[in-house]
């Protein structure tokens, strides 16, 4: 895209730059919708809708994108709210496959990275988390009905990330998928939030409990999502991981992922969200009935006064 038909992308100085570029539609147009937001807008929308405008009408006027052609990105949009309830997010799955949650996680860390403030890597979150998930005892299983599996004992820390020191009464959400990779909610042989739990930090900051080396599986494809990776030539699948959100009071949640370095995906994750510093080793263990496999992983979360101080845009919001 040459800047002269791109525009400026804050929407504001140098903005008329697309539309008074020579163009066979008229150049008057975006401007006139961009001009319609009123005085009282709410501010946000009103700093970040100009941009959107102008990308979306340059993105229509340099494809020249026709209304049949609209209207199927418009149906495509109808089709994934129908398809989303509470177990399913099929919006959510459509952006992923473009890398758009991967990308506000990069951005939203970066911001708390440049503050000085970098706890545990984030991830994105997708489309399978539950509210709810049982509360579970701390060193209890949450596998369920499943003798196929690789038994991990999965343990660590949790702690503050500037001072170190282990964080008590912090709440460990956790799930992953069953070694047919599919979520619960999407097997009906799986009982109601199987391979889900929250475990509760003690004194130490320290938690243990079982679950199982994970697997790789391909994101649904039987919706739009699966339909536009079909007919971008793309596979669907993601590299065996872990899905955390890791929240105390007083400190800002970190929402992640672990990834199994020996997945044949981790390079090529089909929703582009594996970082390095997450990328794990399940290792052999010996000794223990319950478990084929030993995973060490601590998880550092910066406390929302250190991020209130540095700026940080987000450090007040709460949990997802
Ligand atoms: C997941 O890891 O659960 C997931 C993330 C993005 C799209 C689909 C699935
Ligand atoms: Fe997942």
């Amino acid at each position: 895209m040459s800047s002269a038909v791109n525009g400026n992308a804050n929407g504001t100085a140098g903005a008329s730059a697309s539309t008074t570029k020579v163009s066979r539609f008229d150049p008057a147009f975006t401007d006139k919708v961009i001009e319609a937001t009123g005085p009282n807008a709410n501010p946000r929308l009103a700093q970040v809708m100009p941009s959107l405008t102008r990308h979306l009408h340059d993105f229509c006027r340099e494809n020249e994108i026709t209304v049949d052609e609209y209207m199927a990105g418009v149906n495509m949009i109808n089709e994934a709210g129908r398809m989303s309830d509470e177990k399913r997010n099929e919006g959510q799955l459509l952006t992923d496959i473009l890398g758009m949650e991967s990308l506000v996680d990069e951005i939203t860390y970066k911001l708390a990275d440049e503050a000085g403030d970098a706890p545990t890597a984030t991830s994105i979150l997708g489309p399978f988390w539950r509210k709810d998930a049982p509360r579970r005892k701390m060193g209890d299983t949450i596998v369920s009905g499943i003798e196929n599996g690789d038994n991990t004992l999965m343990h660590g820390r949790i702690l503050d990330y500037n001072t170190g020191q282990p964080i008590p009464n912090a709440e460990l959400d956790i799930w992953h998928t069953a070694p047919n990779g599919l979520y619960e909610q999407q097997d009906p042989n799986q009982i109601d939030f199987n391979l889900r739990g929250r475990f509760t930090t003690g004194p130490d900051g320290e938690y243990h409990f079982y679950c199982l080396r994970p697997t790789s599986y391909p994101i649904p494809s039987d919706g739009p999502a699966g339909r536009l990776l079909t007919l971008l030539d793309r596979h669907p699948m993601r590299p065996a991981h872990i899905h955390f959100i890791i929240s105390a009071e007083g400190y800002k949640p970190v929402v992640t992922q672990v990834f199994d370095r020996r997945d044949k995906h981790i390079e090529n994750d089909s929703v582009f969200a594996v970082k390095d510093s997450l990328v794990v080793d399940f290792l052999p263990k010996e000794g223990d009935p319950k478990a084929q496999f030993d995973l060490h992983y601590d998880f550092k979360l910066a406390s929302y006064e250190v991020a209130k101080r540095q700026g940080v845009r987000g450090a007040t919001e709460v949990a997802p």
